[in-house]
Formats: C-alpha cells, sequence, structure tokens
C-alpha cells in the first residue's frame, strides 16, 4: 500500500508565511483606492434561497471545478459581478457550518442555471469537490453590489470595455463580458494565471466573442511593468471606456493607474471572508477609509464591487 507524501510543518509554515506576505501586499497595493458606489446607481435583486440540484461538476484545468447549479430565479435575476453563497452539505458526518461565497460566473437565464468556477482552499471547498451530479445545494443568491457600465446610450458609437481577471477572480468578470455581447460593447479580457494550464474562461470568452489577453506567471508576462506595456500598447488609438477587474490588489492598483492616463472608471471586486452574506454578521469590512465614528462599509452588500480610483 502506497501512502501520499504529507507536507512537513516547515514547509506549511512557509506557505502559510507567503500566503501573508501576498495578503499583505495585496491589501497595500489597493490602499487609499476604493470608494463605495452610491446604492441609487445599483439597484440589486432581490436574493433568494434556493435548494439548486447540481446538474454538472467538473474539473477546469489542473486546479479548478466547475458547478452548474439549476436555480431559475437566479439565473433570471442575477446582475454581472453578483455572488452566491453555497452551504456545503455534511459529508461523513462532519458539519461545514458557513456557506461559502463564490462568484457566478456563467448566467444561463433560458436554460434556468448558472456556472460557478471554484479552487480547492481549504476545509469548504474539499468538501465541496466531494459533491456529485444529482446532490443538492443551498444556495443564496444574487448577492452584493455587482460590476456595471456607464450609462451609454444606443446612438453613441462602440464602445469598448477592459476586464482584467486573475484566477478565479475571473469569474467575478465574466457576466459584464456576457453584458457587453449582449449590448453590443467590444469586450477586451485579461486573463491572467500562474501558467498556461491555469487559466480561466477563455472558451467562455471565444463564446461570446471577446478579445483574449493571456498572462502567465510561468513567462513573466502577468508581472505588473509587462502587462502594463501590453494594455498600453494594445489600447494606443483608443482607450476602453470602463476597466472592470478582480483577483490581485496590484492588477486594482495598475487599472486605476491606467483609468487615471485614459481617463476611465474604473471598478474592483474584493474578496473577503464572509460568514453571512448578507449584512448581518459585519464580519467583512471593506478596505474603504471613511469617518472613524461611522462604521466602515462592507464586502457582502455594499460591495464586492467598488469604485477605484488614484489617491488625488
Ligand atoms: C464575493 C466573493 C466571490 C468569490 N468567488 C470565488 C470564486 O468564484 N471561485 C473561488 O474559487 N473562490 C471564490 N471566492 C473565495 C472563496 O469564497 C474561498 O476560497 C472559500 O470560501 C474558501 O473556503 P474553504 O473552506 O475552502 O477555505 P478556508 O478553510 O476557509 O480557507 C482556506 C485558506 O484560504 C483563505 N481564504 C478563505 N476565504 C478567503 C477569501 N475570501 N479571501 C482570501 N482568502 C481566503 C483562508 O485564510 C485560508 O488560508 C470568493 C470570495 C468572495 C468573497
Ligand atoms: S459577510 Fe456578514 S456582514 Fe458581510
Amino acid at each position: 500500500m502506497t501512502s501520499t507524501p504529507q507536507p512537513s510543518s516547515e514547509s506549511l509554515l512557509g506557505a502559510l508565511r507567503r500566503q501573508r506576505e501576498f495578503a499583505a501586499a495585496d491589501e497595500a497595493a489597493i490602499e487609499g483606492l476604493l470608494s463605495v458606489r452610491p446604492p441609487e446607481r445599483m439597484p440589486r435583486p432581490e436574493p433568494v434561497w434556493d435548494d439548486a440540484p447540481v446538474l454538472v461538476h467538473d474539473v477546469v484545468g489542473e486546479r479548478y471545478h466547475r458547478l452548474v447549479l439549476a436555480t431559475p430565479t437566479i439565473a433570471a435575476t442575477a446582475l454581472a459581478g453578483q455572488f452566491l453563497m453555497i452551504t456545503v452539505p455534511p459529508k461523513d458526518g462532519e458539519r461545514i457550518l458557513l456557506p461559502r461565497p463564490m462568484a457566478i460566473h456563467r448566467r444561463h437565464p433560458d436554460a434556468g442555471n448558472v456556472e460557478v468556477i471554484y479552487g480547492v482552499a481549504g476545509r469548504g471547498t474539499t468538501a465541496l469537490a466531494g459533491v456529485v451530479v444529482g446532490e443538492t445545494l443551498l444556495v443564496t443568491g444574487p448577492l452584493g453590489r455587482g460590476f456595471e457600465f456607464p450609462e451609454w446610450t444606443e446612438t453613441e458609437p462602440t464602445r469598448t470595455a477592459l476586464m482584467i481577471g486573475r484566477g478565479v477572480g475571473v469569474c467575478a468578470v465574466m457576466g459584464s463580458v456576457e453584458d457587453a455581447a449582449r449590448l453590443g460593447v467590444d469586450a477586451v479580457v485579461v486573463v491572467s494565471g500562474r501558467s498556461g494550464s491555469n487559466l480561466i474562461g477563455l472558451a467562455d470568452c471565444a463564446e461570446l466573442g471577446a478579445e483574449v489577453i493571456t498572462v502567465t506567471d510561468d513567462d513573466g508576462s502577468s508581472r505588473m511593468p509587462a502587462l502594463a506595456q501590453r494594455l498600453r500598447a494594445r489600447f494606443e488609438a483608443h482607450p476602453p471606456d470602463v476597466i472592470l477587474v478582480c483577483g490581485a490588489g496590484v492588477l486594482a492598483r495598475l487599472a486605476a493607474e491606467l483609468g487615471a492616463e485614459w481617463g476611465v472608471p474604473v471598478q474592483v471586486s474584493l474578496e473577503a471572508h464572509m460568514a453571512c452574506g448578507l449584512g448581518y454578521c459585519h464580519g467583512c469590512a471593506a478596505p474603504v477609509a471613511t469617518d472613524p465614528e461611522v462604521e466602515g462599509p462592507l464586502v457582502c452588500v455594499d460591495g464586492p464591487v467598488f469604485d477605484a480610483a488614484l489617491p488625488v
């Protein structure tokens, strides 16, 4: 009998330290960038609780899993950039108490289903990976305030939206790629990942007619100076009309810099640890500076999408 080699406590501590360093760098990158959008700019549908049968559960690339969930109301009402809270069912007597937030990657209102793509991070997503087709997942959604395009009239010339996603952050921007296809907006999507086999959403972008720019850590093309140079060259003649980002603080900062240079609005979707996703637990404070006397905004209800601009 063979046994799986266990990581040493030293390598686990190293991984934890690197994760903390990465999180700190990410937090520093977005410092001073974000603000909450006025609520009237972004009305959102009423969330529902739904027992959603799992229609498909397959593997995407080397690291990710895709769930297709039958949930007609959410499929019909979800706005781009909104998310679900997914309760993972108990397995072998073990309960995962809190639901886990997941972006709605694709909406298929005609078929009454939505797609979610996730990576295994810890206990909850490990248990989620064991769910089989035909099981039912309790989902709450659609939640949060998603991405929006500026108000464009139909008589205006062709518009271009630049979406930038890294890792599963691509899922948060994919709803806007769908909106772009529906509204006749040209979409240019930067898909960033560790390696070519870890890029999410390439088939979706092809189906939706979006132009894709892939960048990876493996060949160094995902580094900020290289990406900045590539985007400046791509948009030299005509800058995009809006930039939507999810997946890394450094990407949010780059987008804010480009947004300032091109004079276009930037929106950034954030991740946070969430217990309820509904604004009840106050456990997901957003890194947005506010009056110290007043409780700051929450990622789950005031975001996850925020306006981003360089501090003046
Ligand atoms: C609005 C929103 C949308 C999201 N969309 C997706 C998605 O489409 N696909 C996807 O794979 N993931 C997504 N996430 C992240 C996902 O919710 C977490 O990976 C998941 O909750 C981890 O649960 P777990 O029990 O497996 O891991 P845990 O055991 O809870 O955590 C494992 C490790 O990941 C870290 N971690 C957990 N949650 C987060 C978080 N939210 N941010 C940063 N670090 C975290 C923990 O500190 C720990 O080190 C989203 C998060 C938010 C807030
Ligand atoms: S997750 Fe509970 S308030 Fe945001």
